[in-house]
């Protein structure tokens, strides 16, 4: 059967007090909403809807091609999930129903609802988790034989209800036409006074709808609605990376010391040294060590590389095999060849690093003239001296040397030995006649004081 996604996520936020719409915030470099899309279109759905408020509305080019629909008033999520219905016209097979602000929920999870579906052919499929205190959350009432004939909301609930330790974890999976049928007879005659999604589960079975229920690891339903659950939700994400990542073969020296992002690629035999940091869009090969307080983004770092201690790689950096950044050096787009070391105190930003070239220490290109960008180009066997300053653009031939603290302006050919600075003299005897000159002055002055 085809699959739809309804999205739910038109709640204010209002706990997490910030002028960001709530399901914007990132978890582990990405927003949470995104999250959830990303997981769920593992599943090949045909269409993806979202329900959100004003806030999130005013995002949509960046949800294209997925479908935003507008729940101006927040009358509960049933009434969320029918306005759904115009955009999924003529879609026949089941919708998957997901919070926005829940993103820790597995694939895995979700294809078990789906693999429950299938099996036993239900019109509905609840997610559910056991907990003996259960909180806020809709208790699920079982039949005889296990099947859920309805969800009590914790407000709705009689004291025996408050008892039951079936959870409804809020993800719900129905046939398309049984939930256009029975949503229409979903009302709001409860404590809330809301549109209850999870009315529905009681008109199915009492229309005679096969339910059934699937299990979700308790962790997995975290959701999201102050920035303390924000900052745990982040924690237990982190931990999901950091442990994937091991086990796929990188040393962590103190795993919780490094933070990733979801789209972290560590290979085999990378090795991690304390307070690392992995912004968006990094890619770390195979046997390269990233050493202690380093902070990496969009950055692309090669096979046996050394990354620290105290670097910071920018978007667009390249590290070819072998090459070295060393401490505080920042590389922003920039290639470093094969080899190609930059090891202490460095900017190198618009810049191509030929093979084995070696930048000394305190190079700085100057690549921004307060309105521009420009490039500086370095050749293979390249030799930069300390403190030297190369204003792009320029270029340094193959094999060339640039004399320590010179200010390079014009491109040196290959092979050359260029120096830019102001050159040498020394006057014997100098030193002394000045050390003369100087305690003389300083012992008039004490003497004219004391007159
Ligand atoms: C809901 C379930 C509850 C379940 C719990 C799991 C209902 C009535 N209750 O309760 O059984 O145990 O989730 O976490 O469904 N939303 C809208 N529009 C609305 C209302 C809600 O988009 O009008 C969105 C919210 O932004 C949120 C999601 O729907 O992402 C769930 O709403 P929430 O208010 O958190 O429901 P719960 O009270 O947690
Ligand atoms: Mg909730």
């Amino acid at each position: 059967m085809d699959l739809a996604l309804i999205i739910l996520a038109a709640g204010k936020g209002t706990r997490m007090k910030s002028s960001l719409p709530k399901v914007m915030h990132a978890v582990a470099g990405r927003p949470m909403v995104d999250w959830t899309i990303a997981t769920a279109q593992m599943l090949a759905p045909k269409e993806v809807v979202l329900v959100v408020g004003p806030e999130l509305n005013e995002l949509a080019p960046r949800f294209s091609p997925h479908k935003l629909v507008l729940q101006t008033e927040r009358l509960g999520t049933g009434h969320a999930v029918q306005q759904c219905r115009e955009a999924l016209e003529g879609f026949e097979g089941r919708v998957l129903v997901l919070f926005g602000d829940t993103p820790l929920v597995s694939v895995e999870s979700m294809q078990a609802m789906l693999d429950k579906a299938e099996q036993t052919d239900a019109a509905v499929v609840l997610s559910v988790f056991e907990r003996e205190d259960g909180a806020g959350y809709g208790r699920v009432v079982l039949d005889d034989v296990g099947a859920p004939s309805a969800i009590v909301e914790r407000k709705d609930a009689n004291p025996e209800q408050q008892q039951i330790t079936t959870l409804n974890g809020g993800l719900m999976l129905v046939k398309t036409a049984v939930l256009w049928d029975l949503l229409d007879q979903v009302g709001s005659d409860n404590a809330a006074g809301e549109y209850y999604l999870t009315q529905l589960v009681e008109l199915a079975y009492q229309a005679g709808h096969t339910t059934a229920i699937s299990h979700v690891p308790e962790a997995e339903l975290q959701g999201v609605n102050s920035r303390v659950e924000l900052a745990q939700v982040e924690a237990a994400a982190q931990d999901r990376l950091r442990t994937r990542a091991m086990l796929q073969g990188v040393t962590m020296l103190d795993p919780s010391s490094v933070t990733m992002s979801f789209d972290t690629v560590l290979e085999p035999d990378v090795m991690l040294e304390p307070n690392v940091v992995f912004l968006p869009g990094v890619h770390v090969s195979a046997g390269a060590t990233i050493r202690g307080f380093s902070h990496l983004e969009g950055a692309v770092v090669g096979p046996a590389c050394v990354v620290g201690p105290y670097a910071r790689l920018r978007p667009g950096t390249v590290l070819r095999e072998g090459a070295k950044i060393g401490n505080f050096v920042e590389a922003k787009n920039a290639d470093f060849g094969e080899g190609a070391k930059a090891n202490h105190l460095t900017y190198v930003g618009d810049a191509i690093v030929g093979a084995k070239s070696n930048i000394g220490a305190g190079t700085i290109t100057c690549n921004y003239d307060g309105f521009n960008k420009a490039r500086t180009t370095l050749g293979e066997g390249v030799f930069i001296g300390s403190n030297s300053a190369l204003v792009a653009p320029v270029s340094v031939g193959d094999g060339a040397i640039v004399g320590a603290g010179s200010v390079i302006t014009s491109d040196v050919e290959p092979n050359a030995l260029a120096t830019a600075r102001g050159s040498q003299r020394a006057v014997d005897g100098a030193a002394e006649k000045f050390r003369a000159k100087a305690k003389a002055q300083k012992e008039k002055a004490k003497q004219d004081a004391g007159k």
